[in-house]
């Protein structure tokens, strides 16, 4: 890099570049005052007799009553979900099934500007993301797995894969929709039921997928959304009549079903926490590598259990790597998520907020040295500057855990060996990112890394046709191509996949 180089990554971002506002209309959207639950296909008022609210976290404004579902209501969804399968569901030609799947991912492509802005108001993500990534995901999970409805016996031959039963599954707020059709798409299409609990913070964009649900005619029961917070959770999980849980959330969570699970019979699948690796090497290209950094923790709000959260970058080229980064951060907007200017949104809970206000200190206080781009924040809502931390230590708490928001933490290394034992040293596995033009050292690098993906020269790159899933403490099983059908099958002899 010549000196001129630096010199111009160094300078300001010129000043005056205000942009219009853009904001997307939310006419497209109605939302109802107060929700019921939906079992056995219509909406009923929960037996618990409990309501909670809803509110946007960009505007800090009431959406809607949503039901608090109790023991007694996910006992009428799970009666709801069995009587579905025993009596139509399970027994229905496969090329029937796969219609039902189609149908809802065109559906879901039709009606996708109004889950879009409806998933940005109640869970701050910026309108761009929504549009142009969970929406595009969510439909494209139904068509791929609409696809393999039929062709269960051609996945897995010789193994007489048949479905299990009722499946609960309990998503976080962090993907709503994207999250619902992973887990439902598979399920559906290997021939069960499910029962599935939204995020407390986020449930609007569930309750229209009911509204789908409706639209594509699938008959009443196969598909039941309860929503309510943890104890509603843990209602299902324990539920007795329920086959397979599949969770995505907090490995404190996650260790906890573990344990209620234990000697049940029930089949688990558990996608966790990370702490995920991105890694640079000296012969990068650079302003590339800089996008797929931001892409890596600025996306979704850092709101990512694959997020690259810690950077590793290789010593020769820490300094203009890092000026680069810091000046890229400058161009970053953050504010309304219905701005379609907007790059990082609303942080999803105050919750939320407050874990990482708390551990941005805990960075400073261990001595790492902190910078946040000039910025604006509105002043109602959840907001949080995107925060790059450097000097930071292996041991410092913003080094070892999941801080799940805009904050990344850089780490440097000289060798790809010290690369691969500083990346390894977590107690997660979810994903890793790679940054080097030479193939031979992105494959030696994906064989030592502990991690379930491993991304190269790109980040956060999802396909339905991929697996996804982690190791340690990130969780086991996987979600997404044919293994992420395998956990909803039974199969003659065991496991098609292992484990
Ligand atoms: P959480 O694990 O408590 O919530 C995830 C889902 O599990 C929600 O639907 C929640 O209602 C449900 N749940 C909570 N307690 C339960 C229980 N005992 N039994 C069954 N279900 C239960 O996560 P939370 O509290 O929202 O976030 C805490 C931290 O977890 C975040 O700061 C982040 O670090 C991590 N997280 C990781 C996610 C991932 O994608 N891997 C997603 C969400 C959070
Ligand atoms: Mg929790």
């Amino acid at each position: 890099m010549t000196e001129l180089e630096r010199k111009r990554d160094r300078a300001p971002v010129p000043a005056g570049w205000d942009y219009a506002p853009a904001p997307e209309s939310r006419d497209v959207v109605s939302i109802e005052e107060r929700y019921g639950l939906f079992i056995g296909g219509e909406f009923v008022e929960p037996r618990s007799g409990e309501h909670f609210t809803t509110i946007s976290p960009a505007y800090e404004e009431p959406l809607a009553e949503i039901a608090h579902a109790g023991p007694e209501d996910v006992d009428h969804a799970v009666t709801a979900a069995r009587d579905a399968y025993e009596n139509g569901w399970s027994k229905l030609l496969p090329s029937e099934r796969a219609k039902y799947l189609y149908r809802i991912a065109r559906i879901l492509q039709e009606r996708a500007r109004e889950f879009a802005v409806l998933e940005s108001l109640n869970g701050g993500k910026p309108i761009k993301e929504s549009r142009d990534v969970d929406l595009p995901l969510a439909a494209a999970h139904f068509f791929y797995y609409a696809g393999w409805a039929d062709k269960l016996e051609y996945a897995f031959p010789h193994r007489r894969p048949r479905p299990i039963g009722v499946a609960g599954q309990i998503i976080p707020w962090n993907f709503p929709l994207l999250m619902l059709s992973w887990k439902i798409a598979p399920a559906l299409a290997a021939g069960n039921t499910v029962v599935l609990k939204p995020a407390e913070t986020t449930p609007l964009t569930a309750l229209l997928f009911c509204d789908v649900v409706r639209q594509a005619e699938l008959p009443p029961g196969v598909v039941n959304i309860v929503t309510g917070d943890g104890r509603t959770g843990a209602e299902l999980v324990k539920h007795p009549g329920v086959d397979k849980i599949a969770f995505t959330g907090s490995t404190e969570v996650g260790k906890a079903i573990q344990r209620e699970l234990a000697g049940t019979g029930k089949k688990l699948t558990l996608e966790l926490g990370g702490k995920a690796a991105n890694i640079v090497f000296d012969d990068c290209a650079l302003d590339q590598t800089v996008e797929g950094i931001v892409n890596g923790i600025y996306f979704n709000q850092g709101h990512v259990c694959c997020a690259g959260s810690r950077l590793f970058v290789q010593e020769s080229i820490a300094e203009p790597l890092i000026a680069k980064l810091k000046r890229r951060m400058t161009t970053l907007r953050v504010g309304d998520p219905l701005d379609k200017n907007t790059d990082v949104g609303a942080i999803n809970s105050q919750m939320q907020l407050d874990k990482i206000r708390e551990l941005v200190a805990s960075g400073e206080e261990e001595g790492a040295e902190i910078y946040q781009p000039p910025c604006k924040l509105p002043e109602k809502g959840y907001y949080f500057v995107p925060t790059v931390f450097t000097n930071v230590a292996q041991s410092y708490r913003i080094a070892q855990e999941e801080i799940f928001g805009p904050v990344l933490s850089v780490l440097t290394f000289r060798t790809p060996e010290e690369a691969v034992e500083k990346a390894n040293n977590t107690p997660y596995g979810l994903s890793a990112g790679v940054w080097t033009e030479k193939g031979s050292r992105i494959l030696w690098m994906a064989q030592q890394l502990k991690a379930g993906v491993i991304w190269a020269n790109t980040f956060n790159r999802f396909d339905p046709t991929s697996p996804f899933g982690g190791y340690k403490e990130s969780g086991f099983g996987r979600e997404g191509g044919l293994h992420g059908l395998e956990p909803y099958l039974e199969f003659e002899g065991g496991e098609a996949f292992g484990g």
